[in-house]
């Protein structure tokens, strides 16, 4: 049976048994596709559209123009369901750096900076990983717990043979 779940800008994250699209596809189970033009299914065909951390990266008018080709494959009563990085706590995070570097604290410019990343980099990238992984590239292992705290497992793709902190 063809599969109606489909999964855009899948990156490494993806299920065999959905439609998996990607503009770089990192497996043979991901078909090439580039986001910003019309999907590839009829009308009203499917039940799931799926995407996380995609729609940050593109302008607001690509970014529109996607979510309302989102919507226009769907079956009506399907389920589009859009994972974006939190802003609120990205804020927070920055708040609380620049507090910090106000007061001296010693680590205080390292979390600022990465909070400026997490801020500013995802949205106006034009490579792959942007600033994010050339950052955590050159982390000091004393470094690894913020990171990880913001990044999780994600941290260990970026940088492969980082240590576990
Ligand atoms: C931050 S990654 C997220 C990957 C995955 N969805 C996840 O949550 O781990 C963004 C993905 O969007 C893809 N992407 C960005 N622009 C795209 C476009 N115009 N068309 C298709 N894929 C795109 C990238 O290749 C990358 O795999």
């Amino acid at each position: 049976m063809t599969s109606r779940y489909l999964n855009l800008g899948c990156g490494e994250r993806f299920h065999p048994e959905w439609v998996n699209l990607d503009l770089r596809p990192a497996s043979p189970g991901v078909q090439h596709w580039d986001l910003r033009k019309d999907l590839p299914f009829p009308d009203a065909s499917l039940d799931v559209v799926y995407h996380s951390h995609v729609l940050e990266h593109f302008s607001q008018p690509d970014g529109l123009r996607f979510l309302g080709r989102c919507r226009k494959v769907l079956r009506p009563g399907g389920l589009l369901r859009v994972v974006v990085p939190d802003l609120e706590r990205i804020v927070e995070l920055y708040r609380q750096a620049l507090s910090d570097a106000l007061n001296g604290q010693p680590d205080a410019h390292f979390a600022y900076d990465w909070a400026m990343i997490e801020m500013y980099d995802q949205t106006v990238r034009e490579f792959s990983g942007g600033e994010m992984v050339r950052f955590v590239r050159e982390l000091s292992p004393s470094q690894h717990s913020l990171i990880r705290s913001r990044l999780g497992g994600e941290l260990d793709r970026m940088v492969p043979s980082n240590p576990q902190s």
